[in-house]
């Protein structure tokens, strides 16, 4: 060997993965909507090089109506207000590249699972539709990576995403895999990235997820298409571990130690750059209602209840046994009002998917 040695800081010690791979002797299509899904995906490559503009410089003014990812919106807040315009721009600059590494981080672990499905998924189709995401989520590492650093820095990622994507790659069992991923760790990317699209004005952060959000709508088409068709033939012990390792996932997302190890990231980060974080909390909780009332809609049903368990509910992988569980921890973690007072209420809010994900994720459709 040479003397080649990886020297940069992200080097940590290697996880531990155990998988089985799969040779698939049957060539011939055999789940079409799969293989429909593959040729789609093809013809709908992009390179981040030739197709976004990189030239343009961010533009201040128009970054400001970025989301900061918050359940609330905080740049609302009277104390948001009375900063001066280089305040408010440094701390929506900083929010937003810690969120923005953390959609980087996650692209890196749906690349690295992309991959093992290519070798763990049974069937071909399936293997060539991961290849074809594996491409995908390559471009979107790089896309988030460029616009990062002609923002801010990349930040660490948030523990609780690095639990979810642990489980996902060491996981032996290729619909855990499907799951963790398709599901709830591109749910979530879906409905983040959708908001974030669709409230920024910002152009190069505003094309590059529109492209991003448009392979992502296909990687959800995959999982959901690929899962609906599997779950019918597992038998009852293995539909609920299936449905447990979702849990898990999901809970981990929605969890109030994880939130709160999140804000303390983001404080610290805030007070840095001089901002009075109590001062900020203070004026958000004094002013909750109003701007509960002044967010269309009322209150965001947030990602888990949103987009995940709508699409658990549609691959069959939401019993009511599972449901309960879903209902006490969003119950403990969100206002009852949200959440609805028993099972009945929790499943009647919860919303259908929308009949194409393409197009709901530009905002086409509600
Ligand atoms: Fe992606
Ligand atoms: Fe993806």
């Amino acid at each position: 060997m040479s003397d080649f040695r990886i020297t940069t800081s992200t080097q940590e010690p290697d996880l531990d993965t155990s998988m089985k791979v799969i040779y698939q002797w049957n060539y011939e299509p055999e789940v079409e909507e799969l293989r429909r899904l593959y040729v789609k995906a093809a013809e709908a490559q992009w390179v981040a090089e030739r197709d976004v503009d990189w030239e343009r410089p961010i533009d201040h003014e128009k970054f400001s109506s970025t989301p900061l990812g918050a359940a609330l919106p905080l740049e609302q807040t009277s104390y948001f207000q009375s900063l001066t315009t280089e305040q408010k721009w440094q701390m929506t600059r900083c929010t937003a590249g810690f969120r923005l590494s953390n959609f980087l981080h996650g692209e890196q672990g749906a690349l690295m699972v992309a991959a093992q499905l290519v070798n763990a998924v049974p069937h071909t189709d399936a293997k060539f539709y991961a290849a074809t995401q594996t491409m995908d989520e390559a471009r979107h590492v790089e896309v988030f990576a460029r616009y990062i650093n002609k923002l801010d820095e990349v930040r660490p990622i948030a523990p609780a995403l690095r639990t979810i994507l642990d489980a996902t790659l060491q996981t032996e069992d290729w619909m855990k895999k499907l799951v963790g991923m398709q599901i709830v760790v591109e749910g979530l990317a879906l409905y983040s990235f959708r908001e974030m699209r669709n409230l920024t004005q910002e152009p190069l952060l505003k094309d590059l997820l529109t492209y991003v959000a448009r392979d992502e709508s296909r990687h959800h088409a995959y999982g959901v298409q690929y899962i609906e068709r599997c779950v019918p033939c597992l038998n009852d012990t293995q539909r609920e571990e299936l449905e447990d390792f979702a849990l898990e996932a999901a809970r981990s997302l929605i969890d109030q130690r994880n939130q709160q190890t999140f804000l303390t990231s983001v404080m610290q980060m805030w007070t840095e750059i001089g901002i009075d974080s109590v001062a900020l909390l203070t004026s958000l909780r004094a002013e909750r209602d109003e701007l509960t009332r002044s967010m269309p809609g009322g209150r965001r049903l947030g990602p888990v209840q949103g987009f995940v368990i709508p699409t658990l509910r549609r691959c069959g992988l939401l019993s009511e046994r599972v449901a309960k569980r879903y209902h006490e921890f969003l119950r403990e973690n969100l206002s009852g009002n949200l959440v609805g007072d028993n099972l009945e209420e929790f499943l009647k809010r919860i919303p259908d998917l929308p009949e194409d994900t393409a197009a709901w994720v530009l905002g086409e459709l509600q």
